[in-house]
């Protein structure tokens, strides 16, 4: 069954106060074995836009659903144009200080495991390790006939021979790594197919929107979740059900959990802790606080 995809949610009732004191996340955290669950709002930092924030990319731009990818060619010519662009924006971007700030907490204990939604790789730029990209990787390729993944790189320099004069005033790029692209410059963008197998279609190894994530892989997270004391969520709305759940979880087991997040999220009601703060500060001043920085 595929599941329909989340855009938006829109809260309902009052909303649960939010503190910009650290004290109670320093304090979860100093006791060390904490999970990250982190989302899109901490590679804003990093000039990669999130999805609902203030300035989300799906105010401006609807995403591919797995749906269209699958049944489309069209879809998929449009996906890998602006795909093709925008890679070069999601390949430079480097890791900001809340990157950098998980992984020292994670090297010195404090946190014990990472799950993100995001799929630019900058955890593990910043040097985390490991890291469950519960959404996947843009940095790999899986083909659709025989389920050989690849290096995205490889692909980026076949469709640069494959439409070697392609290039496009852009406009700005969304955290899937796809940019804004007219219709006639999506027209003449060529496609190429599985190099393994020869023919079959290629997908970026990461879920669409109206994709489930692989079972094993979610049950990677819940274990993951199941051996912390506590869940740190920085920088999701936790609109989707895919990050959602192990909030959900976490709290029905008696775990704490803490958020850091600018604005309001959906898993507000179970956290013990709304803490309102741009991440790079916040991140920073906690490994300070924790002789960890
Ligand atoms: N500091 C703190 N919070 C921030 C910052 C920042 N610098 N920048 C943005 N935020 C907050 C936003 O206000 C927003 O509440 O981060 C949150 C990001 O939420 P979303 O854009 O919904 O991203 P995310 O929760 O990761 O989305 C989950 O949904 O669209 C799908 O598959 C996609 O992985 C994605 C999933
Ligand atoms: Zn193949």
């Amino acid at each position: 069954m595929r599941t329909k995809p989340t855009l938006t949610w829109t809260p309902e009732g009052e909303p649960a106060p939010r503190t910009t004191d650290l004290a109670e996340v320093e304090r979860v955290l100093s006791e060390g074995d904490v999970v990250v669950l982190s989302g899109a709002g901490l590679s804003t930092e990093s000039g990669i836009p999130d999805y609902r924030g203030e300035e989300g990319s799906l105010r401006r731009h609807t995403p591919m659903t797995y749906q269209e990818f699958v049944t489309s060619e069209e879809g998929r010519r449009r996906y890998w144009a602006r795909s093709h662009l925008g890679w070069r924006t999601i390949a430079r971007a480097r890791p900001n200080a809340g990157h950098r700030a998980v992984a020292a907490l994670r090297a010195h204990g404090f946190v014990s495991g990472v799950i993100t939604q995001n799929v630019d790789g900058l955890h593990q730029s910043a040097g985390t390790a490991p890291v469950i990209d519960l959404h996947g990787s843009l940095d790999r390729v899986v083909c659709l006939g025989c389920r050989r993944t690849s290096a995205r790189e490889a692909l980026d320099r076949r469709l640069r021979a494959a439409n070697p004069s392609f290039a496009a005033a852009t406009t700005r790029i969304n955290p899937d790594g796809d940019v804004d692209l007219a219709d006639e410059m999506v027209r003449e963008f060529r496609l190429v197919s599985c190099v393994a197998c020869g023919s079959g279609v290629l997908k970026p190894d990461v879920v669409f929107f109206g994709e489930n994530v692989p079972r094993d892989r979610v049950e990677r997270c819940y274990r993951t979740v199941d051996e912390g004391r506590a869940l740190l969520v920085l920088g999701s709305s936790l609109t989707v059900m895919s990050g959602l759940r192990f909030v959900r979880h976490a709290a029905r087991s008696g775990k704490p959990v803490l958020i850091v997040n600018k604005g309001q999220t959906r898993g507000d009601a179970h956290a013990q802790v709304r803490v309102d703060l741009p991440l790079g500060k916040a991140l920073t001043e906690l490994t300070g606080r924790l002789g960890c920085s």
